[in-house]
């Protein structure tokens, strides 16, 4: 199996119920992810030497999803020159609004992409890693416009099922 082109990591185990739809997506697109559980603030070392080795590591992109103050994605984003994309997670009291603000507000000089806070950031994240390395891969180039393609007709044939079933 070829090495990943992709990290996955997360926050926390409890992450994963949400997380899981990201690996699926970019299953779906015969991407195989490295996942790995690593948390800014309780195991920063290992954030730190992930990040850094990550570019030698072979990776092409890196996703970092957190809960409540996310602080992942940007101390990632610190430690390397790959592209980062920052998914908020919603679990907490103030349901992932505190950590889309601590994703997106990240200082000039240090960008992270940020997605949609939960589960539709989590698919995001995978399509948007999908469309960066697709760039490079015209297979996956081909996959990602067909994936377009039936999501467009998928709605249309959604539409005309409605249409029906109300009588319009
Ligand atoms: C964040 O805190 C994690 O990403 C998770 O979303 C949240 C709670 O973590 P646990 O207490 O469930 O490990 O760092």
């Amino acid at each position: 199996m070829p090495k990943p082109r992709i990290a996955v990591v997360f926050g926390s185990d409890s992450d994963w119920p949400v997380m899981e739809s990201c690996v699926k997506q970019l299953r779906a697109f015969g991407e195989n992810a490295h996942v790995e559980v690593m948390s800014a603030h309780r195991n920063p070392q290992r954030v730190q030497e992930f990040a850094s080795q990550a570019e030698a590591d072979g990776f092409d992109v890196i996703i970092a999803a957190a809960g409540m103050s996310n602080a992942l994605a940007g101390a990632i984003a610190a430690h390397t020159c790959l592209p980062v994309i920052g998914v908020p997670l919603g679990d907490g009291s103030l349901h992932g609004f505190d950590a889309l603000l601590s994703t997106v507000q990240m200082p000039p000089g240090v960008p992270v992409a940020t997605v949609s806070v939960g589960e539709a950031g989590a698919k995001n994240a995978a399509l948007l890693a999908i469309q960066i390395i697709a760039r490079h891969d015209k297979k996956l180039a081909a996959a990602y416009k067909t994936f377009k393609a039936d999501q467009t007709k998928a709605v249309e044939a959604k539409n005309l099922a409605l249409l029906k079933r109300i009588g319009s």
